[in-house]
């Protein structure tokens, strides 16, 4: 264990659950492994972290963060090497995200070594946990909510840290139909839309039973001033491929910076594929797919991994993409991202980390 600027005590169960788990039947977010990490700040600073058995919390009805929605949550994922050794997928990079999270929501910076060494401590406590069949990981969920016991309205002063982490199998099974909305706004420029605060969320449940009720998987969301340009989708970026080139819409504070989406990009650029990170409108897509240049288009996020699109929806225009079997590209950077992310090839580019 590496010194820490913080002390990090280890309390092991003595009752693992490990054993009521089936791994040959996984779904996404269903169980969670035996411990978590709990870190606590108050008085202007972050106070010892602790690993305990994973546990019900015992809160105040008025914490703050039930009411205000104060907080703020991250999506990671830990695989086996090939040795059976834990890597987890550039932390750096999420820990980076949560900060700015954080700062939006008036919520105090975790430390790298909190975020980082603890989650690298918890995994590495909770290691048989990783599951190893394909498509499926040790999905990682650090997540901070602010604790006053207050009601009225105002910055809180506590916080809580937490991380859990759950043996995960594939977010999607099958290629997703989207609907492009333009009744719901999900972002605005000003607004929270980089973030991953829980309100972001929150907001989309409506909107995402209302096209789950007409037969469609997911959101694509469109600018709130003209409802012209795409953003993202509910849990994930958007990638189309466009003729030869690739095309995903260019960030700004509307859209979530997302790890997989910028593994993607470097995957593609190092490959000499041109990727074009620029506005993208509904019509450009739907010429696009008229004129039989819009041949793939995918979703790329930690839980989602990379999801292909099976069909894109805009009003009573249906855009069905071709059979995945004639895709060359999302179907290549998904092995080529599996490959690195279990140690199946060198990680050139320093993206995984041990436990
Ligand atoms: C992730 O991809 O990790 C997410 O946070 C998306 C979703 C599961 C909320």
């Amino acid at each position: 264990m590496p010194v820490l600027s913080f002390p990090l005590s280890v309390q092991a169960t003595t009752a693992s659950r490990l054993s009521e788990i089936n791994f040959s039947d996984i779904q996404f977010g269903k169980n969670y492994s035996d411990h978590m990490l709990v870190a606590h700040y108050e008085n202007g600073a972050w106070q010892e972290a602790s690993i305990v058995p994973f546990a019900p919390l015992s809160l105040s009805p008025a914490t703050t963060f039930m009411h205000y929605g104060q907080a703020i949550f991250e999506g990671v994922k830990a695989y086996k090497d090939p040795q059976g050794n834990p890597l987890i997928f550039r932390p750096v990079e999420n820990w980076k995200r949560f900060n700015r999270s954080a700062h939006r929501m008036a919520m105090p910076d975790v430390p790298e070594d909190l975020f980082i060494e603890g989650m690298r401590a918890l995994v590495n406590l909770d290691k048989d946990w990783i599951p190893t069949a394909t498509d499926t990981s040790l999905y990682i969920r650090p997540f901070m909510v602010a604790v006053d016991e207050f009601i009225g309205v105002k910055p809180a002063e506590k916080f809580m840290f937490m991380i859990i982490t759950s043996p995960a199998g594939p977010y999607y099974n099958k290629p997703v139909n989207i609907y492009i909305q333009d009744k719901y706004v999900r972002a605005f420029p000003g607004g929270i839309g980089f973030t991953k605060a829980a309100g972001n969320y929150g907001m989309s449940m409506l909107p995402t039973a209302e096209i789950r009720q007409m037969g469609y998987d997911q959101i694509l969301w469109t600018d709130g001033f003209e409802h012209k340009y795409v953003q993202e989708i509910g849990t994930m970026n958007v990638f189309f491929v466009v003729g030869d080139k690739v095309i995903t819409p260019n960030l700004q504070d509307t859209i979530l910076a997302g790890v997989t989406r910028d593994s993607v990009i470097t995957l593609l650029r190092d490959r000499g594929i041109t990727v074009e990170e620029r506005p993208i409108t509904i019509n450009e897509l739907a010429e696009a797919y008229h004129t039989g240049q819009l041949k793939e288009a995918f979703g790329t996020g930690t839980a989602a991994s990379i999801a292909p699109i099976a069909s894109l929806t805009y009003h009573d225009d249906r855009l069905s993409l071709p059979p995945l079997e004639q895709w060359d590209i999302a179907n290549s950077l998904k092995a080529e991202l599996t490959n690195i992310r279990y140690g199946l090839m060198p990680d050139t580019r320093g993206w995984t980390v041990g436990a």
